[in-house]
């Protein structure tokens, strides 16, 4: 999508890029106003589509908008803030049941002097995939212990509580879809059940799946973002220098993109 004004699309952008949302959950936009700063940007195309609450985190400025860039201090223990890859995952995936993320967007303001690649997969899709194999797999990832995230501790002291639940759930307000994934392997725990560690490898193997037609593979320029109802994603490790350091603004939203 390209928007005419970078901040408020028109109706007729907006119901184009819904369109695209109803087919894929996400599509991907490029600006072109230089002057505008990035993070008006983002709040203004957030808000245009319907992300209005958003989360807030430690990370995040008084509005929710959070700089996704290499940081430095207690932010280095959280692989976004590094130049280090990040796997596949949906966002929130720790987060309390009434704060799920539905919604996100991403805009990059700068790009990395190298890498930095990201990649897309529309969860509806990973949900058919997987039910074709075998419906086995999905019901195994709908169970409400499927996958469980443990404490948050630093120093002895309890950040986040221990966070089990479903990968696959219904969103009661919208009946759309809702996907809590991440591939790490360390700090996670699934379920001590066949067909769920059966599920979580099918699902390993098709996000992994270098032929997989479903993958979107996008390297963000400035200028560029993506709006999205909580894909699948990741990120490919990047390298910043003096003149290019990466800088994404990130907003996180309880709300799914809404439909004009
Ligand atoms: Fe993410």
């Amino acid at each position: 999508m390209r928007f005419s004004d970078p901040i408020t699309p028109s109706a007729t952008e907006r119901a184009e890029a819904t369109e695209i949302v109803r087919c894929t959950n996400f599509f991907l936009y490029r600006t072109t106003a230089k002057t505008v700063p990035g993070r008006d940007i983002a709040q203004g195309l957030a808000r245009a589509f319907g992300l209005c609450r958003l989360d807030s985190n430690p990370m995040a400025d008084d509005e929710g908008l959070s700089q996704v860039t290499v940081r430095t201090g207690e932010a280095k223990r959280y692989i976004p803030y590094t130049d280090r890859p990040i796997q596949w995952h949906t966002d929130g995936y720790y987060n309390a049941p009434d704060r799920q993320i539905r919604g996100f967007l991403l805009h990059c303001e700068q790009d990395a002097a190298e890498g930095g690649e990201s990649r897309i997969m529309d969860h509806e899709i990973a949900y058919i995939l997987l039910r074709e194999r075998d419906p086995a797999l999905v019901a195994a990832l709908f169970h409400p212990e499927a996958m469980t995230v443990p404490a948050n501790e630093i120093d002895g002291a309890e950040l986040r509580s221990v966070r089990p639940g479903p990968v696959f759930s219904v969103d009661p307000a919208s009946g759309a879809l809702h996907m809590r994934y991440t591939a790490r392997t360390r700090s996670i725990v699934w379920r001590d059940d066949p067909d769920v560690r059966a599920a979580a490898q099918a699902l390993e193997r098709l996000l992994d799946d270098p032929a997989s037609p479903y993958v979107v593979r996008h390297r963000l320029e400035p200028g560029e973002g993506v709006v999205c109802n909580n894909v699948l994603h990741g990120r490919g490790a990047f390298r910043d220098d003096a003149a290019r350091k990466r800088l994404v603004w990130r907003a996180r939203s309880y709300d799914r993109i809404a439909f004009t």
